[in-house]
């Protein structure tokens, strides 16, 4: 039986490529970018974040406008260069709605979801007219509803639904489980009652969200067309059309062995039928869907990569120590929400063209054995100043990691575009 195509191999030869021994990103030598910026450092592909962008956009063209969603990486280049390419903007904190703003967001092209907004940021995302806020608990329409009163203006916004059908391991499940995030779809009429009694608040929109990490075109067109059903039903609540349909993001990318890449062409023949589901609601029909995708925009733009400090064997098992770790990568260390530890790809980024691998284990330079990037990585007899790659880490990178855990350095943030490498963080 012929082996399984190998994840790693297949994303550097779509993404990266290679110059002989070196892996090349955009173009550029790893090699370069770690003696021009230092390691570890993050290197973003600029190329490969349009390529993302425009191949979701063509999918969904006809349906759905795409909202980058600001968490997965907040780097105001990126968002600038996401903007250029047409995307609106989903934050979840004032942090991100500065960054959004920076990278030059219109406030109307920003939507603004989390479960616990606090007062000092609905003040000044109302005050600079944003265009929507996704309201999730009770609290929060009585704080916008006096904010939106003090500032004496109306507010869009959108109700968040916790649907009774989610998403789970590429599966649609019944029976939406408990979440802090929103509101429960079996209490949904309550709700709009309750914003509707606000002259304050203009219930334009509905949101949902329903799961992350989705492989699956079905799925996530099975939940889309739940996410109009919903939508209706809560148009019909409130006597009128809607302005807003967000689906919300979750498109996933592939990470581990076995993972196999989200299917564009099959997401692209799904939109005709939800299309159609949408026109021939007339409460949905002039209503602008909006996905909110971080992952699959940035997620494959990016690496994280360290060089070798120490290369030993303890007991049988080889352990590369590198200069990068949990601290900037926690989740390829496996400590974000990852129930089962496994590995992101990972490439001797130095090293490409020695065929001859060994098990090895690359961990960083905290004193703790959280601080393991690869557990079972298959790369050559590397040593010190060698580089270690690991791939797929352009979201939910640096700024979703303890960086002041053991108070290292920031790592370089490095864009490289049209084959020009600069920092950007
Ligand atoms: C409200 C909301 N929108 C969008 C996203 C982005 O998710 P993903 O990066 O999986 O597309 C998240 C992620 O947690 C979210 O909570």
């Amino acid at each position: 039986m012929a082996a399984e195509p190998s994840l790693t191999d297949g994303i550097i030869a779509a993404q990266f490529g290679r110059d002989g021994d070196d892996l090349l990103i955009g173009g550029v030598r790893a090699g370069d970018l770690a003696r021009e910026f230092g390691t570890p450092l993050y290197a973003y592909d600029a190329g490969l974040i349009r390529r993302a962008y425009r191949g979701l956009a063509d999918a969904l063209s006809g349906f759905a406008r795409i909202h980058y969603s600001i968490k997965a990486n907040p780097n105001v280049e990126i968002v600038r260069l996401l903007l250029a390419e047409g995307a609106g903007v989903e934050i979840a904190s004032l942090g991100e709605y500065r960054a959004a703003r920076q990278a030059g967001a219109d406030p109307g092209d920003i939507l603004f979801a989390g479960p616990g907004k606090r007062r000092h940021e609905l003040e000044e995302v109302v005050r600079d007219g944003i265009g929507e806020i996704h309201l999730e608990s009770l609290e929060e329409i009585a704080a916008l509803d006096a904010v939106a009163g003090a500032a004496a203006r109306r507010v869009a916004v959108a109700i968040r639904i916790n649907p009774v059908a989610e998403v789970q391991g590429g599966a649609m499940r019944m029976g939406g489980k408990p979440a802090p995030f929103g509101f429960d779809e079996e209490e949904a009429d309550a709700v709009v009652d309750r914003i509707s009694a606000s002259a304050r608040l203009d219930l334009t929109g509905v949101h949902l969200f329903a799961g992350t990490q989705i492989l699956d075109a079905e799925v996530l067109a099975t939940q889309w067309r739940h996410g109009l059903d919903v939508a209706g039903r809560i148009a019909r609540r409130l006597g009128r059309p809607l302005h807003t349909v967000d689906l919300g993001g979750g498109l996933g990318i592939p990470y581990f062995q076995g993972d196999g890449a989200l299917d564009l062409a099959a997401l692209k023949a799904a939109v005709p039928a939800l299309i159609a589901a949408k026109g021939a609601d007339p409460f949905l029909r002039d209503a602008a869907v909006v996905v909110e995708p971080g992952r699959y925009l940035v997620g494959p733009s990016g690496i994280y990569l360290s060089s070798v400090i120490a290369a030993k064997v303890s007991r049988g098992q080889r352990f590369l120590v590198v200069d990068g770790g949990m601290h900037h990568h926690l989740a390829a260390s496996g400590n974000l929400g990852m129930i089962v530890k496994r590995d992101y790809p990972v490439v001797a980024a130095n090293r490409m063209d020695v065929a001859e691998r060994q098990p090895a284990s690359v961990v960083g330079p905290l004193c703790t054995p959280l601080d393991t990037l690869a557990r079972k990585a298959s790369l050559p007899l590397l040593s010190a100043g060698d580089l270690v790659a690991i791939l797929q880490s352009g979201a939910y990178g640096v700024s979703a990691s303890p960086v002041g855990f053991l108070s290292h350095d920031r790592p370089a943030e490095v864009l490289v575009d049209g084959g020009i490498a600069r920092r950007i963080g």
